[in-house]
């Protein structure tokens, strides 16, 4: 009971608390880049201020992650499209620039991770998607929820689709597909190893902040039962690093997050 009552609490005070990192990150720019491990950075992402849209801070802008791949750069999630200029100058800061990205890989297609899209495939960036996420993004209808930030999606097509299932080389890096559809149908993990650890790419399949909650259910291709199969698969997963699409990357144990979402799950959806 205690514990439950912890979580309550933190639900409430997690947020305000970003809330006012955000704020200093207005004032004080170094805030808003951040290296993972060497070669992997986040670019991305309003939860913890590494961009800002100009709304409110929290999930108008998804986490996006930049790979230093042996054959170029790879960019997970595209972010909202209003912040990928904040995106490259985070990449200059490490002396990356826009023109080295070579491919971005979406993990589904919720604007706030996918409305950028369309503006890196106009500088040639190749895109790569699962082919439920394609069909979204191709064609921007409500799946990818641009009424929920009163914005218009932009569609454009997916350059290569991907199944669950799959290991993909990208750029020199091996990518293992893992589609857990539920948040929406097209949600994809993808794992990789890099600098001796497991990495999993995870985007809103779990939730982002430190319980395990999940986030937002009200996508029009979100399905509770399909989801639980999806976490009962993504329980089974051990990795060592875990990037979500919003909020703190988690570095252990990732799996009881998982764990704790599907708990979460079983209590709230039965
Ligand atoms: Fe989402």
């Amino acid at each position: 009971m205690l514990n439950y009552a912890f979580r309550g609490v933190e639900r409430f005070w997690f947020p305000l608390r970003m809330l006012s990192l955000q704020s200093f990150a207005d004032i004080n720019m170094e805030f808003r880049r951040m290296q993972i491990v060497r070669g992997l950075y986040q670019v991305g992402g309003d939860m913890n201020g590494i961009t800002f849209d100009g709304q409110d801070a929290g999930y108008r802008d998804g986490n996006s992650y930049l790979l230093e791949a042996p054959e170029g750069l790879v960019l997970f999630d595209a972010g909202c499209g209003d912040t990928l200029d904040q995106i490259f100058a985070n990449m200059a800061y490490w002396g990356f620039s826009p023109d080295d990205i070579k491919v971005c890989v979406l993990t589904h297609a919720h604007f706030d991770h996918a409305a950028g899209a369309h503006l890196l495939k106009k500088r040639g960036v190749k895109l790569i998607a699962h082919t439920n996420t394609a069909e979204a993004v191709a064609a921007g209808d409500e799946r990818c929820c641009g009424y929920l930030y009163h914005k218009t999606f932009t569609p454009c097509e997916i350059d290569q689709c991907v199944e669950g299932g799959e290991r993909v080389d990208v750029l020199g890096v091996s990518l293992d597909v893992m589609h857990l559809p539920g948040h929406s149908m097209g949600c994809t993990a993808f794992l990789f190893d890099w600098e001796g650890k497991r990495v999993c790419v995870s985007g809103d399949v779990i939730g982002t902040l430190l319980d395990g909650h999940f986030g937002w259910s009200g996508s029009f291709d979100f399905d509770k039962e399909v989801y639980l199969e999806s976490l009962i698969r993504f329980s089974r997963i051990d990795t060592d690093m875990m990037l979500p699409g919003h909020g703190m990357i988690y570095f252990h144990k990732p799996r009881r997050r998982v764990e704790e979402a599907m708990n979460n799950a079983l209590i709230e959806w039965r």
